[in-house]
C-alpha cells in the first residue's frame, strides 16, 4: 500500500484528484492539504511514500515547496500537476520526479505513481482491510428526545468493533447535547472535538483526524461533540461532508448519532449514509413524528429508501397505551426493521459504568438484540423485514415469541 499526500488549494481539482486516487487499490490517501504553507508540517508529522503537488493555484509558492521538500526529503518522490508546461519543467529542475498535465487521466496517474515507487508495500492498511471510501455509514435518527438513539449508536458501534477486523468510528453529531462520550466513557486524548476539526477544515488531514478520535476500550474511536456550546454554530454541513469523507477512508464502519433538530449537518450526514436507522417507540408522539419524518425525508432523492425503522424499549410502560407493533406498521406504512426490548436495569447499569452492554450485560436480551441488529446491518445475518400484516406463520422478530398484536 502506497501512502500518498496531496496539496492543492483548489477544491475542485483536489476533489477530482482524490476521486482518481481512491480508485487505485494500492494507494492510501494519507493526507490532503488545501494550503501550500501547511504542507511541510503535514509531511513532517508523517512522511508518506509519495507526494503530489498541484502547481496552478500559486506557482511560486508551489515551486518553492517542491524545492524545500526535495532538499529535506531527497528520497521522497514528488509528482507535480499543472496546466502550464513551463511550470512543470521548472518543477523537474527543482527536484520533482515526474509531472502530469491537466486534465489528469487515470491511466497516466496510475503509471506515474507506479513508476515513482515501484514495488512499494508499506502496509499501513491492515491486512484484510479494504482501502478507499468504502466505510459503511450508519446514521441514527430519533423521532423525539430520549428515544434511545445514543444507546443504540454506542452499542451498535461496540458490537461491530468487537470483531478486530472492523475499524469503527462513532461521530457524535448531537452537537449541543451529545453524550456518546459518557455512554462509552472516554478518558485522555487530545481534547479535540468536531468543532476543532471544523475550525481547521482547510488543513484537515488524516493525522489531524486521528488525533481527534478518542479510543474507547471497546475498540470504538469516538469523535466528540463540541466541548463549548458556543462552538456549535461553527460546525457546518460542508465541514461534515469533508470529515465524513476522511473518516470513510480510515475506518470500515462509521456510526453517526444525529441531533434531533434536523440541522443541515444532520441532513448532510444522512445524505452520506448507507443506512438511516429511524428510532421510535410505541407511543403516539414518537409514531406521529416517524410519519412526519418519513414524509419529509421521502421527498429528498435517495434518502427515503435508506431508512429502516427501529422500535426501541418494546414491552415498556410507554408501549402499554394500546399500540402494537402491527398497528405501528399500519400507521407509518412501513415494515419495522428491528425491535429492541426494554431493559432499564441493563441499559442504565452499562451507562453508569461507561461500557457497552456487551461488556456489562452480555446475556441480556437488549444486548442480544443490538448484537443481532449489528450482525444484520453488516451482513453477517440476513435481514428479515417482513411486515406483520403480510405474515402467515409469524413474523421473524428477533424475539419471535412475543405476541405483537
Ligand atoms: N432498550 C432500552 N431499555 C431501557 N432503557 C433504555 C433503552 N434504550 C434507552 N433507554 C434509556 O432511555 C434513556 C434515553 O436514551 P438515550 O440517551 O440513548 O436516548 P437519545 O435518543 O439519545 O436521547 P437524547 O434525545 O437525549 O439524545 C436513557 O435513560 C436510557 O437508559
Ligand atoms: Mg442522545
Amino acid at each position: 500500500m502506497q501512502r500518498i499526500a496531496i496539496v492543492d488549494p483548489s477544491d475542485a481539482s483536489r476533489d477530482s484528484l482524490r476521486s482518481l486516487l481512491l480508485g487505485i487499490d494500492t494507494v492510501w490517501l494519507e493526507a490532503e492539504c488545501a494550503r501550500y504553507e501547511y504542507f511541510h508540517d503535514v509531511i513532517q508529522q508523517s512522511v508518506p511514500d509519495l507526494v503530489i503537488i498541484s502547481l496552478d493555484a500559486d506557482e511560486n509558492k508551489a515551486l518553492n515547496l517542491v524545492s524545500q521538500l526535495a532538499a529535506e526529503y531527497p528520497r521522497l518522490p514528488i509528482i507535480t500537476i499543472s496546466r502550464n508546461a513551463q511550470a512543470l519543467l521548472q518543477s523537474l529542475q527543482r527536484g520533482a520526479k515526474s509531472f502530469l498535465s491537466h486534465p489528469i487521466d487515470f491511466d497516466n496517474l496510475y503509471q506515474s505513481i507506479r513508476k515513482a515507487i515501484p514495488g512499494n508495500d508499506s502496509g499501513l492498511v491492515q491486512p484484510g482491510r479494504p482501502s478507499g471510501p468504502n466505510a459503511m455509514v450508519i446514521s441514527i435518527l430519533g423521532s423525539r428526545g430520549g428515544v434511545g438513539c445514543t444507546t443504540i449508536a454506542c452499542n451498535l458501534a461496540a458490537a461491530i468493533a468487537a470483531d478486530p477486523v472492523h475499524q469503527v468510528a462513532l461521530v457524535d453529531l448531537d452537537l449541543s447535547m451529545g453524550d456518546a462520550d459518557i455512554v462509552l466513557e472516554t478518558t485522555g486524548g487530545d481534547n479535540i472535538s468536531i468543532a476543532d476539526l471544523a475550525r481547521n477544515i482547510e488543513r484537515l488531514d488524516m493525522n489531524f483526524i486521528r488525533r481527534a478520535m478518542v479510543k474507547h476500550e471497546s475498540g470504538v474511536s469516538i469523535l466528540r461533540h463540541p466541548l463549548e456550546m458556543s462552538e456549535v454554530g461553527s460546525v457546518h454541513d460542508a465541514h461534515i461532508e469533508r470529515i465524513i469523507n476522511l473518516l470513510r477512508i480510515s475506518y470500515t464502519y462509521l456510526i453517526i448519532d444525529l441531533s434531533k433538530a434536523f440541522l443541515p449537518t444532520d441532513i448532510m450526514a444522512m445524505r452520506m449514509s448507507d443506512v438511516i436507522l429511524l428510532v421510535g417507540q410505541l407511543e403516539l408522539s414518537s409514531l406521529r413524528n416517524v410519519v412526519r419524518m418519513l414524509h419529509t425525508l421521502g421527498n429528498e432523492e435517495n434518502l427515503g429508501e435508506k431508512i429502516r425503522l427501529v422500535m426501541n424499549r418494546v414491552g415498556s410502560d410507554v408501549s402499554e397505551d394500546g399500540i402494537s407493533l402491527k398497528k405501528a406498521e399500519e400507521v407509518v406504512g412501513r415494515p419495522i426493521f428491528w425491535q429492541i426490548p426494554n431493559d432499564a436495569k441493563a441499559v442504565i447499569g452499562s451507562r453508569v459504568a461507561g461500557v457497552p452492554l456487551l461488556k456489562h450485560s452480555p446475556r441480556s436480551r437488549v444486548n442480544q438484540s443490538l448484537q443481532g441488529l449489528a450482525d444484520t446491518l453488516i451482513g453477517k445475518t440476513p435481514a428479515t423485514t417482513t411486515t406483520t400484516s403480510s405474515r402467515k406463520s409469524g413474523v421473524k422478530w428477533f424475539f419471535g415469541s412475543k405476541e405483537t398484536e
